[in-house]
């Protein structure tokens, strides 16, 4: 998948973009079906709500380690989900992490307004060339803690942050005052809702959050974290494990697009 001269202005200008119908029913079935596999697992790739439900399930995407999973790691190679990125990026693009954040129907809690390029400076990247494709695996409302994006945000350049340990994934958020100051100043941030198979790409420097799954339904996202291989972090003494800083920063090859059925 191409995306047009008028979707790169888009991207530009509001930082990110939306597509519709992406993946088929068919694909969806076969990485829900995953999904209920890899959230049995017990690994240090997997987190759990305070109350015990699965959060989120790390690094789906190697042909290794405990939570590999073939049709994930097919998705990731895919024209529909590679080109776009390595086009935003403008150039060769790895994958710098993957998540499944299953937010669990009632106890899934929220993700506090943040910048993932926060993160991802600390961990030694040297520019905000970075961004993530999200493939929704169920249908997402308001009501079940879609994601919200304010439009045009990432153009702040990256905020002051603080570190955040109230949910069961530690993370740097961004401070209260400071974000009561960008909502007041932006237009108003947009409940990113679709139906399962709906594709979000976004850039690392938007703030964005998400709220409690107050649904019935469990909300099943996965986000292909992607950095330009020009981008590679420089490591620290103490770097963050490979399951959320990728060593694997060779070129990642686009695949099939039919890969993610084949997996099955
Ligand atoms: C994230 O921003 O990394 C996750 C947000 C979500 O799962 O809603
Ligand atoms: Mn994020």
């Amino acid at each position: 998948m191409e995306l047009t001269a008028a979707q790169m202005a888009q991207f530009d200008r509001d930082g990110f973009l939306i597509f519709p119908d992406l993946f088929s029913p068919a694909e969806v079935a076969v990485l829900r079906q995953e999904v209920g596999r890899l959230a049995q697992l017990e690994a240090e790739e997997v987190f759990r709500e305070h109350t015990g439900g699965v959060k989120s399930i790390f690094r789906v995407h190697e042909e290794d380690g405990a939570t590999r999973s073939a049709p994930f790691r097919a998705l990731v190679r895919t024209p529909r989900v590679l080109r776009p990125v390595q086009q935003v990026l403008g150039g060769d693009a790895y994958v710098y992490h993957t998540k499944i954040n299953a937010k669990p129907a009632i106890e899934g809690t929220i993700w506090m307004w943040h910048q993932d390029y926060n993160s991802w400076s600390k961990d030694g990247c040297p520019t905000p060339n970075m961004a993530t494709f999200n493939v929704m695996l169920n249908d997402t409302s308001e009501f079940s803690g879609g994601l919200y994006i304010i439009p045009g945000s990432h153009k702040l350049g990256l905020l002051e942050s603080v570190y955040d340990a109230s949910t069961g994934y530690k993370l740097w958020t961004i401070p209260k005052e400071k974000m009561i100051e960008v909502l007041r100043s932006s237009p108003p941030p947009v409940a990113v809702t679709g139906k399962a198979g709906t594709g979000v790409l976004f850039h690392c420097n938007v703030p964005h959050a998400s709220g409690h799954n107050l649904s019935s339904e469990d909300r099943w996202h996965i986000y292909v974290s992607c950095n330009a291989v020009a981008n590679r972090p420089v490591l620290g003494e103490h770097p963050r494990p490979d399951w959320v800083v990728s060593r694997n920063w060779f070129p990642l090859p686009i695949e099939d697009d039919t890969g993610v059925v084949k997996a099955a």
